[in-house]
């Protein structure tokens, strides 16, 4: 999606006139941008500008970030070891709360390793990085999350897009590309909920010698047995195949980790440039998702609240609610159209005690503006009931 820019070959008066012209470029054409102020904490009741609120904007599915055992475990890990970690794992050695860490998920996720790095962003760069390369064509579907389109940059290999969720549409890009081949596609799709059919990727990954590469930010915690995402789910896997997950998301921490053979993490430790030149996570976040980890582990019930909640919300929301992957997916879109009335109904809603955010350019494509509303296993009945009647009121 390309960004409005003011006219090219006008020289600005200075750097700074430069930067307000976008800036002004944006605010009129109802893009700017304004990061609301948050008070109370990470829970899903809290005060935005000043007014309490319940949330149903955050990526906290399963309501760990502020979970007692979560909370409590990344307290006494900066008491016990510091807070940050002084560096890359190259540089100040590995902390073995990491190691301990990356074996726990690479148990749970059933893969022979992960591989942890300093954000679900950075997790994503670093293996396009690590996989591309001038010889190297990445297929990259339409809705890739935008750290996957970043990583496809500083992998420097050629990009191919195919359609959104269209096997068919790649495999006729694959027939085209001479070297090797490297897919791309979110597990669940962060603005809509909908999710790629795995299996045909797979099978196309398969005839065509590619790696497929899959970033499960919002599947881990949320889709298939106990929340171990959708290659799981769908019983995709192999040498070729590689997860993605966030800690930021259902395990309320912060930080990425990238899942798949010791090869494969031999490979990011040499040429994962997002990793390797990057400072590793600080020990509270490590022991957090350590704790939120278990925690999913032990409590499978988390993500079948989940999805309870989430197919309330649908249902409440009715025909507002644009089609998703499953009805338990607890992202949930409602179309709005234009960026004005998107947030319009945004203010709206925060008036009526309710934090949702509405999406514009470039995070979605020009006139698919709508209102994402992500349901969390905290949620109460009566607060989902409240939500989806003060959508449908709105629109
Ligand atoms: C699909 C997807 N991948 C990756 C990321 C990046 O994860 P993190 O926030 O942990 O950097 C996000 C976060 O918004 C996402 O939605």
């Amino acid at each position: 999606m390309a960004v409005l820019r003011p006219e090219r070959g006008v020289a600005p008066a200075s750097p700074t006139a430069w930067a307000e012209r976008v800036i002004e470029t944006d605010r009129r054409a109802g893009l700017l941008r304004r990061p609301r102020e948050r008070e109370g904490g990470s829970g899903h009741r809290c005060s935005v500008d000043g007014r309490p609120v319940v949330v149903f904007s955050s990526n906290d599915y399963l309501g760990l970030a502020a979970h007692p055992e979560v909370r409590d475990a990344a307290a006494r890990a900066a008491l016990e070891l510091g807070v940050g970690s002084t560096g890359s794992r190259h540089l100040s050695g590995g902390h073995r709360g990491i190691g301990e860490l990356e074996e726990e998920l690479a148990s749970f996720l059933g893969s022979a390793t992960a591989t942890l790095a300093p954000s679900g962003y950075a997790a994503n760069v670093a293996v396009l990085e690590a996989l591309g390369g001038p010889d190297a064509t990445i297929l990259s579907d339409a809705h890739n999350h935008a750290s996957l389109i970043d990583g496809c940059r500083a992998a420097r290999s050629r990009v191919e897009v195919y359609r959104h969720l269209d096997a068919a549409h790649l495999e006729g890009r694959l027939r085209g590309v001479a070297g090797r081949a490297v897919i791309v596609t979110d597990a669940v799709f962060s603005t809509d909920g909908t999710a790629p059919d795995l299996r045909a990727l797979d099978r196309l990954a398969r005839s065509h010698g590619a790696w497929l590469v899959v970033d499960e930010a919002h599947a881990l915690g949320t889709t298939g047995p106990g929340g171990r995402g959708l290659a799981a789910a769908q019983g995709v896997g192999g040498d070729h195949v590689v997860r993605v997950v966030t800690l930021s998301k259902a395990l309320g921490s912060a930080g990425g980790a990238i899942c798949g053979t010791a090869t494969l993490r031999q490979l990011l430790l040499q040429r994962g440039r997002a990793l390797i030149f990057s400072t590793a996570l600080p020990h509270p976040s490590v022991a957090a998702a350590t704790a939120a980890l278990r925690l999913l582990s032990a409590r499978p019930e988390l993500v079948e609240r989940l999805g309870d909640v989430a197919r309330r919300l649908r249902a409440g929301l009715g025909d507002a609610a644009a089609p998703a992957a499953s009805p338990r997916s607890p992202i949930v879109a409602v179309p709005t159209g234009d960026a004005e009335r998107t947030m319009r109904l945004d203010a709206a809603l925060w008036q009526r005690g309710y934090l949702v955010q509405g999406l514009r350019p470039p995070t979605v494509p020009a006139g698919s503006c709508r209102l994402r509303l992500v349901a969390s296993a905290v949620h109460t009945d009566a607060e989902v009931d409240g939500v989806a009647a003060a959508v449908t009121d709105l629109l």
